[in-house]
């Protein structure tokens, strides 16, 4: 196993170039199961879990190939497989994503059941449900979830589950619905740009679908879909976290390949707390005052601030001069960081999804444990501005979504080395 060792106190200073989004690449690789013939992927991030998609879609006849740093290749070679075994699944929830294009492609998906995970519950219902009211026939069969159905029928349908929307669920039925025969809607759709990259992807194969990036897309069915060559929207979420990198060390930061549009809720309470993110020719320019406000921020599913970026805040907030408070609205468990960052000096206090931030002169370097992605790239942002030397075990988690993290870090001078245990 592998840690990174920091030692904080550097102020960030320079330029860095966000990647390619994972959670946009994902789904768009599961959806090449829909098309007939070659796709051609720009911006794709080099991250754990792209390698993971490849390899599920391997195993499902799909040639995946990265043909130079983030440049994919991918194409249809057999369509005899449809399981998506517990073996891969379980390493990677978004192998979900597999389910609606193996059912409208190859009308039979077998998906082993996602259990929950270091965030909490994730049910998986909305997917299922959506495909059952499509006229799919739904079985669980030994923790795998299969599904059947000759030919899917366009239908309208309300998508919404007890905490809102759902991103993944709504990339299933919308991929489902592009062979389906007649019109789906889908009401209470995920309005997350990471769906709106994806029907992009889609349109650009064939498919007719409008208003993604709203709570209500159409699609109407096609009878088949092409190949298509599309670029990857930059990740939000890397974005926000080296913003948040920037502003921890009172540092001075140029981040290039960024969509400030998909960051509205993140810039504005961030500019209250008092970082400075300025847009520029080529990106955005971020830096920040020495005294932090404290804040209240509630997570909630796009364009509210993304739970993605809950923990990652949170480490900035421990540094605010007052009290911040932090609620959770899409994973009310999602605060495994907690203890870490209290192990470092922060003072948090978990009350019910809530958590109380009495902000700190300064964090202190410490034995810390990632337990999750997001988790993971909080514990680095506060070694990053803590006194003295913070090591961070498990960070397999961070590999899953960021690429090359420590390396991109240190190129705007952080003290970060990543060590063999
Ligand atoms: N939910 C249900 N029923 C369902 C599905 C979801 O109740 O059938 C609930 C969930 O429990 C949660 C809420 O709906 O409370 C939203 O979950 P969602 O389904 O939108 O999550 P997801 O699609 O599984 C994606 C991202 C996550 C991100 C969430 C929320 C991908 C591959 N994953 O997950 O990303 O946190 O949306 O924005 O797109 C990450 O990158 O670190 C990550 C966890």
């Amino acid at each position: 196993m592998e840690r990174f060792e920091i030692n904080g106190g550097t102020r960030l200073k320079g330029t860095v170039e966000i990647n390619g989004a994972k959670n946009a690449a994902l789904p768009i690789m599961a959806a090449c199961i829909l098309c007939e013939s070659e796709t051609i992927l720009h911006n794709v991030p080099d991250v754990a879990d792209v390698r993971q998609m490849a390899a599920l879609l391997g195993r499902l006849g799909v040639k995946a190939e990265q043909i130079e740093p983030g440049l994919w290749k991918l194409k249809v070679e057999d369509e005899l497989n449809c399981h998506a075994e517990y073996e891969l699944v379980s390493k990677m929830r978004a192998s979900i994503c597999v389910m609606g294009p193996l059912l409208a492609k190859r009308h039979r998906a077998q998906v082993s059941m996602p259990g929950g995970c270091a965030i909490g519950d994730r049910p998986v219902g909305l997917h299922t449900q959506g495909l059952a009211a499509m006229g799919a026939d739904v079985d669980l069969v030994n923790g795998d979830m299969v599904l059947k159905a000759k030919k899917l029928r366009g239908v309208e349908m309300f998508l919404g589950g007890p905490f809102g929307s759902s991103v993944t669920a709504t990339a299933n039925i919308m991929m489902a619905a592009t062979l389906a025969e007649g019109r789906t809607v889908i009401e209470s759709a995920a309005c997350e740009p990471e769906v709106a990259d994806l029907a992009a992807f889609l349109i650009a194969c064939g498919a007719q679908i409008t208003g993604q990036g709203t709570p209500r897309i159409t699609i109407d069915g096609v009878a088949s879909l092409q190949g298509a060559e599309h670029r990857i929207i930059p990740d939000r979420i890397e974005a926000g976290t080296f913003i948040i990198a920037a502003a921890i060390t009172n540092g001075d930061v140029h981040l290039s390949n960024i969509r400030l549009e998909h960051l509205l809720a993140v810039v504005d309470r961030l500019r209250q707390v008092g970082v400075i993110i300025d847009k520029s020719n080529d990106g955005v320019d971020v830096s920040c005052s020495r005294r932090l406000e404290p804040i209240t921020i509630t997570t909630q599913p796009f364009p509210g601030f993304p739970t993605d970026l809950q923990a990652q805040t949170m480490a900035l907030l421990c540094l605010a001069d007052g009290n911040s408070m932090v609620t959770e609205k899409i994973y009310p468990d999602r605060f495994l960081h907690v203890a870490e960052l209290n192990r470092m000096g922060a003072q948090l206090r978990k009350e019910g999804p809530t958590v109380i931030v009495q902000g700190v002169k300064r964090l202190v370097g410490a034995q810390v444990m990632a337990s999750d992605l997001r988790a993971s790239a909080a514990l680095i942002l506060a070694g990053l501005a803590a006194k003295g030397k913070t090591c961070v075990h498990r960070i397999y988690h961070i590999d899953r979504g960021y690429e090359r993290i420590e390396v991109k870090l240190a190129s705007i001078g952080a003290d970060i080395h990543r060590v063999k245990d």
